[in-house]
């Protein structure tokens, strides 16, 4: 002990320096962490406080049940869910295209995935990414709760490059008719193009994109708004946009 600390001695001016010399940028470093750490608790107790509040108070079985316990919650918690308002816009966009083949991009604890599944027709089918994996299984069993049954709906715990990249697998022969984009807006307009590129998106897809007015989906805005031949403006809602694709004049043109 007492060897490590002559040892030791002569470099405490150096650390001392070291720190005096970064202080700001170290400053910034424990700022960061400290911050991520709470996001992530923070995160953690706003799933399981959701999940815990819909699982004991809806009725088990009644999908309309769910989200009106999701709703209630919502008013007294923070929460991440789309919401009712622009629920309904979801839930009429459903009614008009009756999709038969959905991707929902950040499942979250199964709000849209629930809205989205009690309008699908008979045969229509619902793929729900989720990149972390608690809140893929809180969400998962708040939409079992909810009475919808595998193969209606599965969920792909990875992210959405990851989920894009093995689609074709879960889609046989099918395409996608309805998109919604409610996970990373950094992230929609990279997956919009791998979509794309995989040929994944039936000829009138629709693209519906919450938090398209934040920063980071800039990117996919600028994009689409540069392209008025495949891509129109629809719908929106308090930042939440209807993009319709039309594929096949896009092909054409590019
Ligand atoms: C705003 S919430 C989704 C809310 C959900 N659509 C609803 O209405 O109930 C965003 C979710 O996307 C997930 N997420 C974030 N980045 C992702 C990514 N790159 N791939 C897949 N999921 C992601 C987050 O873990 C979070 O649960
Ligand atoms: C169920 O709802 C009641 C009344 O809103 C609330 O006090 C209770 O905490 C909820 N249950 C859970 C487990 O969150």
């Amino acid at each position: 002990m007492m060897s490590l600390l002559v040892i030791s001695l002569p470099l405490l001016p150096v650390v001392v320096m070291m720190t005096i010399r970064f202080r700001s940028s170290l400053l910034a470093l424990c700022c960061r962490v400290c911050a991520g750490v709470l996001k992530l608790s923070h995160r953690k107790v706003c799933v399981s406080s959701t999940h815990a509040y819909v699982f004991s108070n809806c009725t088990h079985g009644q999908a309309q049940s769910v989200l009106l316990t999701f709703d209630l919650y919502s008013t007294t918690h923070a929460t991440l869910s789309i919401g009712p308002q622009k629920g309904e816009l979801l839930d009429e966009i459903v009614k008009r295209e009756a999709p038969l083949m959905v991707l929902e991009l950040g499942m979250h604890c199964g709000y849209a995935s629930i809205r989205i599944l009690r309008l699908l027709p008979p045969s229509g089918k619902l793929l729900a990414v989720e990149l972390d994996p608690q809140t893929a299984d809180r969400g998962e069993e708040i939409i079992l709760v909810a009475g919808f049954k595998n193969p209606q709906f599965q969920v792909l715990t990875c992210s959405s490059a990851e989920a894009i990249s093995s689609l074709s697998s879960h889609l046989g022969d099918s395409r996608l008719d309805l998109v919604l984009m409610d996970h990373d807006p950094e992230q929609y307009l990279p997956d919009l193009l791998a979509l794309h590129r995989g040929k994944l998106l039936s000829a009138f897809c629709v693209v519906l994109i919450n938090r398209a007015l934040t920063s980071g989906a800039k990117d996919l805005l600028e994009y689409v708004t540069a392209r008025p031949l495949s891509y129109s403006i629809g719908r929106q809602l308090d930042g939440m946009m209807e993009l319709h694709c039309h594929m096949a004049v896009h092909s054409e043109g590019s």
